[in-house]
């Protein structure tokens, strides 16, 4: 991590200038918030498996025709990604009631949505990451309406890929949180996926159980949180090669 200029830190990555320009170094970290950042902890190995989660799901992603920022993984932590001007929108892609709109829509915990249902939510810590409706991201600029077509259609078609891909190894995608980006090339934009995919942002169900193999278990305080994320990896077929060493577990502090 040494030597390089950071230019961003988040509430899980930090983000540092890339080797060459237009590229950034993503670094994952294994703090972990909820609820806003009202409740924190360490997790500790959550980084090291996030990395290899989202590298597995971006560059799946990639070979179906889906364009990302991931580039390449470089260690354990960190990815090279390119460098997009990040929407202030998060996508959210809901296949099963859980979290949020069982609060706010009164629907049953667990109950099959009659179809998958796309939202977005403003992107600003100090506002709570409020529900937008496309009106305001149009009106106020954040992104344009085109740029909201596209991100809806990638958006669907990441929830296409990613529920077979999960129902393969014997998870169900609930829902999950996506963030889009602007690649530019010379005078040419367009958007790309960003950020990340893993189970920080995705609620992810065994298949049997409808157990939490994701970030639920740290909101809720259920345990083995670590051994969850572990458990999608492996799953998925991607445990990190000197896993146990950094990933010693579970130590989710509060
Ligand atoms: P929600 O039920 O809290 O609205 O969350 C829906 C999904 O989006 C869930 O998988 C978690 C993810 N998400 C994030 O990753 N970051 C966020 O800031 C929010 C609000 C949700
Ligand atoms: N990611 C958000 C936070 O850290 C919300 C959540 O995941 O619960 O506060």
């Amino acid at each position: 991590m040494a030597r390089r200029r950071q230019i961003y830190e988040g509430k899980a990555k930090v983000l540092f200038e890339g080797p060459e320009p237009g590229t950034l170094v993503q670094y994952f970290k294994d703090d972990a918030t909820a609820f806003n950042n009202q409740k924190r902890g360490i997790i500790t190995g959550k980084g090291v498996l996030n990395n290899r989660i989202s590298e597995y799901l971006m560059t799946r992603l990639g070979e179906v025709g889906v364009p990302t920022h991931f580039v390449r993984r470089l260690n354990m932590r960190e990815q090279l990604v390119r460098e997009v001007e990040i929407i202030p929108v998060e996508v959210v892609v809901r296949n099963i009631a859980a979290g949020s709109i069982c609060k706010r829509l009164g629907v049953p915990e667990a109950a099959p949505l009659p179809r998958s249902i796309v939202e977005y939510y403003y992107k600003n810590d100090e506002l709570g990451d409020p529900l937008v409706a496309e009106e305001h991201i149009t009106a106020f600029g954040w992104a344009a309406p085109q740029d909201l077509d596209d991100m809806m259609a990638m958006a669907l078609r990441v929830n296409d890929f990613l529920s077979g891909l999960f129902l393969g190894v014997g998870i169900r995608l609930v829902d999950f949180k996506l963030e889009f980006g602007r690649l530019w090339n010379d005078e040419e934009m367009r958007i790309v996926l960003a950020d990340e995919i893993t189970p920080d942002g995705c609620r992810l169900w065994d298949i049997e159980t409808n157990g939490s193999m994701d970030k639920d278990r740290f909101r809720q305080d259920l345990g083995n949180v670590v051994e969850a994320y572990q458990e999608v990896a492996r799953r998925l077929g991607i445990m990190p090669e000197a896993g146990p060493r950094d990933m010693k577990g579970p130590a989710t502090l509060q």
